[in-house]
């Protein structure tokens, strides 16, 4: 049986593909993340495709403008009717205040329910040798937690982090805060080229509400396999 909290990323380029994978997965997954290397590919089809199999929707195309532009271009997409859409942290406590506001005003005139809207904190891929390379002095850790004070306080339903800066997220922001970590990586899974990772169990343990992996499961010899592998060790947290 499907868990909701596992999202699997559809990092892949054409609706053969798409389709190849979630009949390949089956009831296994409920939970897809259409990201821009797809959503740009092939575009509104793949929402309708996934719909039509009965499936959540995480569209994942990290805006990052100013706030109108932002919360415009939100507005935008929801007629796609993705469960979750995101924005990118830094682009402000305005832009995700205006973001907020205007996408649950339009999902209340048209009578539906607001997606989930959550913030990119430091995306994980990022290191602490990128990061200083970029001429940031704090730690990056410290700088998640205050993105993800700032997103909380803009009215954002979750944020976007890596495992390992998961519990000290929840302990900031509280039970009900979303968070969602991309970074998983199973026991002896390759590490590809993210950086802060952590495994499914762990990233559950530390406060994980959704655990979005890709590679992992695409990759893999028998990506239903590599599923289920994932969905017992998330059963046993
Ligand atoms: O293949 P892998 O499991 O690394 O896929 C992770 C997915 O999560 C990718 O689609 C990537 O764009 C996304 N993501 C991420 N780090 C973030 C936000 C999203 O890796 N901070």
């Amino acid at each position: 049986m499907a868990d909701p909290r596992l999202i699997v990323a559809l990092d892949v380029h054409s609706m053969e593909d798409v389709r190849a994978l979630v009949e390949t997965l089956g009831a296994s997954v409920s939970y897809y993340k259409v990201g821009m290397e797809l959503y740009y590919r092939v575009g509104p089809e793949v929402l309708s495709y996934l719909h039509g199999q009965g499936k959540s929707i995480f569209l994942d195309l990290k805006l990052h403008d100013i706030p109108n532009t932002v919360a415009e271009g939100l507005c935008s997409l929801m007629h796609l009717h993705a469960d979750m859409m995101n924005v990118h942290a830094s682009g402000g406590y305005e832009m995700m205040w205006t973001a907020a506001e205007k996408v649950r005003e339009q999902a209340k005139r048209d009578g539906i329910v607001a997606p989930k809207l959550i913030a990119v904190t430091i995306l994980t891929s990022i290191g602490g040798d990128d990061w200083k390379e970029m001429g940031f002095s704090q730690e990056i850790r410290e700088q998640v937690i205050r993105f993800a004070q700032l997103a909380q306080k803009a009215g954002m339903d979750g944020v976007v982090a890596s495992p390992q800066e998961a519990s000290a997220i929840r302990e900031a922001c509280g039970p009900e805060f979303l968070i969602v970590t991309p970074g998983i990586r199973p026991a002896g899974a390759d590490v590809d080229d993210q950086s802060r990772i952590a495994t499914p169990s762990s990233a559950l343990q530390n406060g994980a509400t959704h655990l979005v992996v890709g590679r992992p499961i695409r990759s893999a010899e028998d990506p239903k396999a590599a599923v289920e592998a994932i969905l017992r060790e998330m059963e046993r947290v």
